[in-house]
């Protein structure tokens, strides 16, 4: 498939999420084989505001490539001039939003409010192509809800406008991120499109992932299973590869990657916003391992960056010691 000027075969994506497709996570799922990453949305209005946190999500180290920045917003001109904005940080494609489902976006025609007035989808997209230079793609869903699918009209309007890629997340707006994720829309989709089309929607294993390959996926988007977990990226690869089924990391090289994306964390927000903000990754990092609650808890309680990080290398150096002390714990 091709992204940008890189041409990959069955790519993986890291999935915009905001407040956690950070610069950090990003760079740790491409340590991890995220073939392609996006940042986390940006909001049109905000860019051309040149409020300083909007603009700073749309920075990136040159080892993400490729990479994606993405925009939203419903107002032409202002989705024109932020994607000139977007330019100037010189990402390999420009994608933009008409799939966030939260209310006070989506209720007010962006994101996924945009499937309820395609004409606005149109005009937004033809914008935006007309004002970069760079490749532009689209992530979006099945449509409104269940009695308005859309899909199959955004792909013509993406076709006819030179859109060069769609992300697909296989629910409606109304399901939001619940409800099952049906993969026979896959050959559909795909019979119609004469765009490249990427999968997304409860990836969660590399099963997952071939299954979406065989059925005529062009690429796969990983989301909220690789949310402390960037390892999921190396075993999807390999088992594309070579059918081979590699375990997950044990926990001391969970904890281990744990301590890197905290210190990479840290040192981009800076402890008093970095502390609070990484709380959201330790379940997926620590996940499994026995009596994980209580140290989770007193890890959640602390606000200093140095006294994380001593909990963290003292469970890493010495997990089966510290298993003993909170069993006997237990135990008393
Ligand atoms: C916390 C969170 C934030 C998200 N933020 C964005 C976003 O900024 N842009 C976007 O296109 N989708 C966003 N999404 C949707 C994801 O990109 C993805 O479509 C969705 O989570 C389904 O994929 P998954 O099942 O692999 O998680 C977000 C999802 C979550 C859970």
């Amino acid at each position: 498939m091709k992204i940008g000027k890189y041409e990959i075969e069955k790519p993986l994506f890291l999935a915009p999420m905001d407040d956690i497709t950070d610069y950090p996570f990003r760079n740790i799922c491409k340590e991890w084989g995220a073939d392609v990453v996006v940042t986390e949305f940006v909001s049109a209005e905000a860019v051309i505001r040149n409020v300083d946190r909007s603009l700073k999500k749309m920075s990136f180290s040159e080892k993400e490539r490729p990479i994606g920045i993405q925009l939203y917003g419903s107002v032409e001109l202002s989705m024109a001039n932020a994607s000139k904005t977007a330019e100037s940080f010189n990402p390999d494609f420009i994608d933009i939003n008409a799939g966030c489902w939260v209310k006070k976006i989506a209720n007010r025609g962006e994101g996924a409010g945009l499937l309820k007035d395609l004409t606005k989808l149109e005009r937004v997209l033809s914008e935006v192509k007309s004002n970069t230079n760079l490749p532009v793609t689209l992530k979006t869903r099945l449509g409104w809800d269940d009695n308005n699918i859309a899909i199959f009209d955004v792909l013509e309007t993406a076709y006819r406008i030179g859109i060069d890629f769609v992300t697909v997340h296989l629910r409606t707006r109304q399901q939001g991120l619940k409800g099952e994720v049906n993969r026979t829309w896959i050959p559909k989709i795909k019979e119609k499109s004469k765009i490249p089309i990427v999968i997304n929607g409860d990836i969660k294993t590399p099963q997952d992932v071939e299954q979406c390959y065989n059925l005529g996926a062009d690429g796969v988007m990983i989301g909220r299973s690789a949310i402390g977990n960037p390892f999921i990226f190396k075993r999807c690869k390999i088992f594309l590869e070579k059918g081979e089924y590699i375990p997950e990391p044990d926990i001391k090289e969970r904890i281990q990657w744990c301590l890197s994306h905290f210190r990479r964390h840290i040192e981009y927000y800076g402890e008093q916003r970095g502390v609070p903000t990484f709380r959201k990754f330790y379940n997926g990092y620590l996940h499994g391992y026995p009596y994980i609650g209580k140290i989770r808890t007193e890890i959640m309680n602390t606000k200093s960056a140095h006294k994380i990080e001593e909990m963290l290398v003292s469970i890493m150096e010495n997990p089966e010691e510290l298993d003993k002390i909170i069993h006997t714990n237990i135990m008393d």
